[in-house]
């Protein structure tokens, strides 16, 4: 582990061993704070985190029956049985297959008439929590957290916003084609991750190494919005060789 810019940064080798280091800070918190509170991302980073997660509950080495969970974003519009939802993904990847109460489960709402009064409501439901313990995050190529895009301003509370041409692009992978990929999101604002105690960020593969050094070595400016991360007091970053490799460490 070595601390560069006050963060913490662990070099494992392959993407399973970063999902097995995560999973061993999670579980860590998740022991001393088993009734605290989450927050969760989607897309392919995390996948291998969840696994390993599923795979200690099963063992019986950890209880999630205590934890509150919040995500991160979720599509807007979109119905949560949809299998492109972030709502389904998490069923799918992770909560279905550990005992969190589903009471406990916290997803930004694609499928509320109003948008604006939905990120109001998601940030207040956050607000009157005693904040969040542990926050997961993944990155995207051009920098965004959440789906806070590159723009001119960090943006504060969760909000609405538009989907960046590079993010419909490499998020419709997982759609039949570009022209599905929803044209908007719900996010939480770098605001409201700014917030939590402590960041867990997770960065892996060639195609993220770029971004990855301008978050945590460059200049800090929104429009790279996850090198804000440099002024939280509590980050740790988890990468892959391939990402160690171009951040030299
Ligand atoms: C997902 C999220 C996004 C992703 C980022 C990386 O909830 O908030 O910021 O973490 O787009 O996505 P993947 O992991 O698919 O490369």
């Amino acid at each position: 582990m070595k601390e560069i810019n006050n963060i913490k940064i662990y070099a494992e080798e392959t993407y399973e061993d970063m999902s097995a280091r995560a999973a061993e800070i999670f579980c860590q918190e998740l022991k001393e704070k088993p009734n605290g509170i989450f927050g969760f991302a989607t897309g392919s980073t995390p996948i291998g985190l969840y696994k390993e997660l599923i795979k200690r509950y099963e063992n019986g080495e950890i209880d999630f029956s205590g934890i509150t969970s919040f995500n991160l974003d979720e599509y807007y519009p979109i119905k949560k049985s949809s299998d492109q939802s972030y709502d389904y993904f998490m069923k799918d990847n992770l909560f279905n297959h550990i005992n969190i109460r589903p009471e406990n489960i916290n997803i930004p709402n694609g499928e509320a008439s109003d948008a604006q009064q939905e990120c109001l409501r998601y940030e207040e439901k956050i607000n009157s929590s005693p904040g969040i313990d542990l926050q997961i995050l993944g990155l995207g190529e051009n920098g965004h957290i959440a789906f806070n895009e590159p723009s001119d301003s960090f943006t504060e509370m969760t909000n609405y916003i538009e989907l960046t041409e590079s993010t419909i692009s490499a998020n419709s992978r997982m759609f039949d084609s570009t022209d599905d990929v929803p044209k908007h999101a719900l996010t939480m604002g770098i605001g409201t991750i700014m917030n939590a105690k402590k960041i867990l960020l997770l960065i892996n593969s060639e195609r993220k190494a770029k971004a990855a050094k301008e978050a945590l070595f460059g200049e800090v400016t929104p429009e790279c919005p996850a090198s804000i991360l440099q002024k939280h007091p509590d980050v740790v970053v988890v990468v892959d060789k391939a990402v160690a490799d171009v951040l030299d460490i």
